[in-house]
């Protein structure tokens, strides 16, 4: 997710800075935004000459120092609190006071982190969507605390790097996670339960729904790790049955079938087209 915010941001010409805490972290993520750059030239979406100029607006550091004058920070790091946290503190201490902290966690209340953050005012959450150079959409999450100025200068961001802003109240899963994150686990249940196979049921949401991937092919696309952590987030807040990860879900998080980062997940990614994989494709 952040090399993909990292790059869209550049590609709107603003000088970007990615910040990983290694340097192999940071060629990786070099290596995945010029991939995608690669892909927008084939696709016909990017100039030779705006791919340059993207590049030419990115840096890549292991060094914090580096984010002094930042006028927005954007963290991506790992979807628990106490690491967002001890990152904000360490930003505060070298941040300018007008700098704003964004957030793109997908399932943790914003408001969790205004104290490590030193500036409730100037905290927000800005949750992009997979994958980030073509999902249009933006949630901005604002909390009890944050000020209208800070609202009115991330909307601002959001559009002047493409993207179109909705405005969410900070509550687990803000708006469009509160809806998909139930809508796959009743796939898994629906799996669970017999009712059809992975393809058809792919198949019937794409096919009946106007879907553009069905749910089981989306969840390896999210990741079922990050799938399940969403969903307990939300249902250790909303105590409904909708949000509990359904049992499969479990298993294939345990087996470490992730999805398509671990190259197998309700489908087996070692096979092209991908096919259901023996444990993911039935109970
Ligand atoms: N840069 C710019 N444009 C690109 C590109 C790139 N790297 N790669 C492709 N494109 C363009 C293509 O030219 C095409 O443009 P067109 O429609 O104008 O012709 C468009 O993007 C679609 O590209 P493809 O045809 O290659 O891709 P698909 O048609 O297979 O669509 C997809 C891919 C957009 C990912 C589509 O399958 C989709 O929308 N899937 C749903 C994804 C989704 O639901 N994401 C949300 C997940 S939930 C989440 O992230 C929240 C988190 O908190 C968990």
């Amino acid at each position: 997710m952040g090399s993909g915010i990292a790059q869209v941001s550049a590609q709107a010409g603003l000088t970007t800075i990615v910040r990983e805490l290694t340097e192999p972290l940071c060629a990786r993520a070099s290596s995945a935004i010029t991939k995608s750059l690669d892909k927008a030239i084939e696709k016909g979406k990017l100039t030779p000459d705006g791919h340059a100029v993207t590049l030419g607006c990115l840096t890549f550091t292991t060094n914090l120092d580096a984010l002094a004058t930042c006028d927005i920070i954007i963290e991506a790091v790992v979807e628990e609190l106490d690491a967002k946290n001890a990152l904000w503190r360490e930003l505060h201490a070298l941040a300018g006071p007008r700098t704003i902290f964004a957030s793109n966690t997908s399932s943790l209340t914003i408001a969790a982190m205004a104290a490590a953050s030193g500036r409730p005012d100037r905290l927000i959450g800005l949750h992009f969507f997979n994958p980030v150079p073509l999902m249009r959409l933006v949630e901005v999450v604002r909390t009890i605390t944050t000020s209208r100025d800070t609202v009115e200068r991330s909307l601002a961001f959001v559009r002047r790097i493409g993207k179109e802003p909705i405005v969410a109240r900070d509550q687990s899963g803000f708006i469009v996670n509160r809806l998909l994150i139930p809508y796959m686990l009743d796939a898994i249940r629906a799996l669970e339960n017999g009712v059809g196979s992975v393809t058809d049921i792919d198949a019937g949401m794409q096919l009946g729904a106007g879907y553009p991937m069905g749910p089981f092919t989306l969840l390896d696309f999210v990741g079922l790790d990050t799938a399940q952590r969403v969903a307990e987030v939300m249902f250790d807040e909303y105590r409904e049955q909708r949000f509990a990860p359904p049992p499969l879900l479990r298993r294939l998080v345990l087996a470490g079938h992730l999805g398509r980062k671990s190259g197998r997940g309700f489908y087996d990614y070692s096979q092209d087209p991908p096919v259901p994989s023996a444990l993911g494709g039935q109970p």
